[in-house]
């Protein structure tokens, strides 16, 4: 059985990660998508609401399930007998940054990473640049679910 990590700040998830974490979930048996707790940064949804919107938003992926960590994410993977991590690579840019992650962690404790590109249609999306479109009134529907959207309006007052 394979199990792997999908792993990130999903603050918050989009569409473009969701494409991921459903294309990892036929690809292996059983797919965690992680939030990683970042102690420099604080973002815009706590980390109870992000896995909230995680779970609501993979229900019908019946071998995806939902975690949050504080540490490194090899530590994470070998206490829950993670086979790989799977990242979405939206393009050259993302390169550098991800095998430099990808290395170290193979580093720390030969764990592999597994790239999947990112659907055409979701390689402009971030969560960075959802969270500034939303927060001037921007649309962003179409790039996070719907009760993303709906969290994103309440979090931002519209
Ligand atoms: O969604 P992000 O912010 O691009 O995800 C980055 C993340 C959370 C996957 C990365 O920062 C991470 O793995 N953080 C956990 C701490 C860790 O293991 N750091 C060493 C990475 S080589």
């Amino acid at each position: 059985m394979t199990r792997v990590v999908c792993p990130g700040s999903f603050d918050p998830i989009t569409n473009g990660h969701l494409d991921i974490v459903e294309r990892a979930s036929f690809l292996f048996d059983e797919v965690i998508v992680v939030v990683l707790v970042n102690e420099n940064k604080s973002g815009l949804f706590p980390i109870e609401r992000r896995l909230e919107l995680i779970r609501e938003a993979t229900t019908e992926m019946e071998n995806v399930s939902v975690d949050s960590y504080s540490g490194l994410l090899v530590d994470y993977c070998a206490q829950n007998d993670v086979q790989a991590i799977v990242k979405g690579l939206r393009a050259v840019s993302d390169f550098d940054y991800e095998l430099q992650m990808a290395q170290m962690n193979g580093n720390l404790t030969g764990i592999d990473t597994v790239f999947i590109p990112t659907a055409p249609d979701y390689t402009f999306i971030a969560s960075s640049l959802v969270k500034e479109v939303a927060r001037h009134g921007g649309d962003v529907d179409g790039l996070v679910p719907k009760h993303v959207l709906a969290a994103l309006d309440e979090a931002y007052g519209h």
